[in-house]
């Protein structure tokens, strides 16, 4: 539903697996009417395409976010926390890095994909249904806790990044990884000049569409003003985009992106023909574009 708000209320999360504990929590755990509407997440959770996204955000990102979190130093024995895990790949790979000794705690509003995982199915693995937005998180509780493209949809993102940050014990990481989308993908090669004017075109009005549902395309840099206001230190960022060809999992992405919001697309003005063309485009190997680009922005807890 793009562009579409509602009224939110604030209430416990609902664990799906084990429910972590909450020792700790801060102020927001109170259930709470929430009086201003908040933006709803511009994806439709009904629309029977998320697992395919998933997947193609998965190919694309988890080689960036499983570098950054070797290099963090991510190891047995951590407790790590996901928020919007979305198809459960970060929080797997989470897994993987803390071991039998170590666990994982990894939310979202649709978990449906994320205990349906084989790769989550460990006694130190829990998935829990949980509004970021709007409910509380347990307090000075983890090593480390990582979000992907979440919290650039969300309109209060700047008290989410608090309540991340204080989730995290003192020493501990936050490592977000954001989309920079005011800086649009380039093309590099195009079977004709009117594909690559149509790619631009569609890319746009995709950018219009999730910024009318609420996202900030700039918020990949300024996650970094955000986290060192939250009462961190060793703020770092860097960027990572790359070649991609027709048929890869980031141009595809821009494939299913284009068909779960294609009724909003066609109010923006493009055609059925238009949209039929562009996934023609992104699916043809003679075809190469530039990846958005992916800021990654770590910080420690003072
Ligand atoms: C663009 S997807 C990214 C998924 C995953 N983090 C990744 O990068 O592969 C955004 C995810 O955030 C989840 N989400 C959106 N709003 C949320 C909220 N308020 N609280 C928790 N999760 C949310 C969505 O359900 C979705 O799984």
């Amino acid at each position: 539903m793009v562009g579409g708000a509602r009224r939110a209320h604030r209430h416990r999360g609902t664990p799906d697996r084990h429910h972590p504990d909450r020792r700790g929590r801060s102020d927001r755990t109170a259930p709470v009417a929430v009086e201003e509407p908040v933006t709803e997440y511009v994806f439709d959770a009904a629309d029977g395409l998320a697992a395919e996204h998933h997947r193609y955000l998965a190919d694309t990102l988890d080689p960036f976010t499983f570098d950054r979190l070797d290099r963090l130093g991510v190891r047995p024995g951590w407790r790590c926390l996901e928020v919007g895990g979305g198809g459960g790949t970060v929080a797997a790979r989470l897994r993987e890095l803390v071991g039998d000794t170590g666990s994982v705690v990894v939310t979202d509003l649709e978990t449906g994909l994320l205990t349906s995982s084989p790769a989550l199915r460990h006694d130190n693995v829990t998935v829990l249904r949980h509004d970021v937005r709007t409910e509380p998180l347990p307090a000075d509780e983890f090593d480390l806790a990582h979000s992907r493209l979440v919290l650039g949809h969300l309109e209060n993102r700047e008290e989410v990044v608090a309540e991340v940050v204080g989730a995290v014990k003192p020493g501990g990481w936050v490592l977000f990884d954001e989309f920079e989308t005011v800086i649009a993908p380039m093309v590099l090669e195009a079977p004709a000049p009117a594909d690559a004017e149509l790619f631009h075109r569609v890319v746009a009005a995709i950018t219009e569409v999730v910024a009318a549902g609420g996202m900030n395309h700039r918020w990949g840099h300024e996650v970094y003003a955000c986290l060192a206001r939250a009462g961190t230190t060793d703020v770092h960022a860097e960027g990572a985009f790359r070649s991609c060809r027709g048929g890869g999992p980031a141009m595809m992405l821009h494939h299913v992106v284009s068909r779960r919001l294609e009724a909003a697309l066609l109010r923006e003005g493009l055609g059925t023909d238009e949209l039929h063309r562009f996934r023609e485009v992104v699916a043809d190997p003679a075809f190469a574009a530039t990846t958005y680009v992916l800021i990654s922005t770590r910080a420690r807890k003072c």
